[in-house]
């Protein structure tokens, strides 16, 4: 099928006073990215030639969170917040050459999905402007949609609206698209002769039909279009996305042993037939191939975790971790920036960070990489086939060679070359009998005490 050219822009300047914030509203995060991350994932689904963000309230954050997102992503600032038409105004100067679509989405309005805008766009071949609305269960102040049939007649404030007006319960969800074009045309007529004073792009609508213009209504489920203005909705956001993420893993063939207490973030990718065990927590960055275990209370970020791997249970995965098949990560370890190649093993009590391992190679119990030195970070590397010593230090810079072995117990300060053993630790000492002494010499100067105490 033939996709329609499509700029998106997206409206991200309101400062967001009801969170009570220091942090712009649309960098709250949700599902461990910033918010505004979801409205242009459901938009990047268009596949949209440009896409233009409207920030102004922390407009530098909120432009460095959009282009972490998408480098290609452009960025205008709205100095002053004057409406929602305005606000869509300031995307004119980069946009009224653009060909095809332009589709507005709203950076707080997190959930809209892709097939829902889909419609949008196939109900443009009937209207020239076509609005996103919903039934709601309590319509409260969002905008109403007032229709004539098939038609959208004008969308109406709740502000500016009448008690009949007020009980339509057809509500307005902000997203609408129209022709790139005709849309920055009808913006600048917009003007703010209304009870909030705003430029509000809402009277795009009856702008339209003024024109003779055909506008239309597509409608989406009434969960798609929650919007979030305060820190309880927020939260609720929160338990919506997770609710999503939970059903969209279990049916892309993700075993969830207890489902409710994972927590994905928008970006995770897990593999089919992949386990995910209790108490998992997904941040940002995660990719889990395809048959992997992530066993009960993992904490996992910015790691790769290749088929046949097990981590856990409590194992800490920080940026940078990359395991490669068969890799076996056990009980409290945690690995920072390190590649551990096929079959390594590291079953319990360990840190690997900045550090390389090679194939097959055991790491004991124990065994910390000492990658910092309070100013700089060094690196390990470890050869294929090595064993490390339970408890073995590896003060980096430091090179474990193939086949090696560390004894446990060592503080390795040099490297180690291939096939040999380091041991790095003191000789122990042995003096037969001397525990029994030890101990009648203890027990003795016990009595003597209390005998002196006592009168
Ligand atoms: C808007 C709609 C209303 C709809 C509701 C759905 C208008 C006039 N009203 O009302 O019909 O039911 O959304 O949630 O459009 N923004 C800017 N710059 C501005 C003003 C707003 O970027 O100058 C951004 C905000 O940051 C927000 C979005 O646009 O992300 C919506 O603005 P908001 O003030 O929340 O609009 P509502 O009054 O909720
Ligand atoms: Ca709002």
């Amino acid at each position: 099928m033939d996709r329609a050219t499509v700029s998106l822009i997206v409206l991200a300047a309101g400062q967001g006073t009801r969170m009570n914030s220091d942090l712009p509203k649309v960098l709250h995060p949700l599902g461990a990215a910033p918010m505004l991350h979801h409205a242009l994932r459901a938009g990047q689904s268009l596949e949209p030639e440009r896409v233009v963000v409207v920030a102004g309230h922390g407009a530098e954050a909120v432009a460095k969170a959009a282009r972490a997102f998408d480098e290609s992503i452009e960025v205008v600032v709205q100095a002053e917040q004057l409406g929602t038409a305005h606000a869509v105004a300031q995307a004119a100067p980069l946009l009224a050459d653009a060909p095809g679509e332009a589709v507005v989405l709203y950076g707080d309005t997190p959930f809209i999905r892709p097939e829902t805008l889909e419609r949008m766009l196939d109900l443009r071949s009937r209207h020239a402007v076509v609005v996103l609305g919903f039934e709601a269960a309590d319509p409260g102040r969002y905008g109403r949609l007032v229709t004539q049939g098939e038609e959208l007649d004008r969308i109406v404030e709740w502000k500016d609206a009448t008690d009949e007006e007020r009980a339509i319960s057809l509500c307005n969800s902000g997203v609408i698209c129209a022709e790139a074009g005709l849309l920055f045309a009808l913006v600048s007529d917009v003007g703010n002769a209304n009870a909030a004073g705003e430029y509000y792009l809402t009277d795009v609508v009856a702008l339209a039909r003024a024109r003779g213009l055909s506008a239309g209504v597509a409608i989406c489920d009434e969960a798609e279009t929650l919007g979030v203005n305060t820190r309880a909705q927020l939260a609720a956001a929160e338990a919506e996305f997770q609710k999503r993420a939970r059903t969209a893993a279990l049916e892309d063939g993700v075993t969830l042993t207890a489902p409710d207490t994972v927590f994905f973030a928008l970006d995770t990718f897990v593999g089919r037939d992949a386990i995910v065990g209790p108490n998992v927590v997904f941040g940002p960055g995660v990719t889990v191939e395809s048959g992997a275990e992530i066993r009960a209370f993992c904490h996992l970020e910015g790691c790769h975790i290749s088929r046949g791997a097990t981590v856990g249970p409590f194992a800490r995965l920080r940026p940078g971790a990359e395991l490669a098949e068969d890799v076996h990560v056990g009980n409290f370890v945690e690995i920072k920036n390190a590649v551990l190649d096929e079959g390594v093993k590291v079953g319990h009590l360990t840190y690997l960070g900045d550090a390389h391992v090679g194939e097959h190679t055991n790491i004991g119990a124990g065994t910390v990489t000492c990658n910092y030195d309070g100013v700089m970070k060094h690196r390990t590397e470890i050869g294929a086939h090595a064993f490390i010593g339970s408890d073995t230090m590896l003060v980096a810079p430091v090179t474990v060679g193939a086949h090696a072995m560390t004894a446990s117990g060592s503080v390795i300060t040099e490297n180690v070359p291939a096939e040999a053993l380091a041991l790095g630790r003191a000789r122990q000492v042995t003096k037969p009998g001397m525990a029994t002494r030890l101990m009648e010499m203890f027990r003795a100067a016990k009595a003597a005490k209390k005998k002196k105490e006592t009168p």
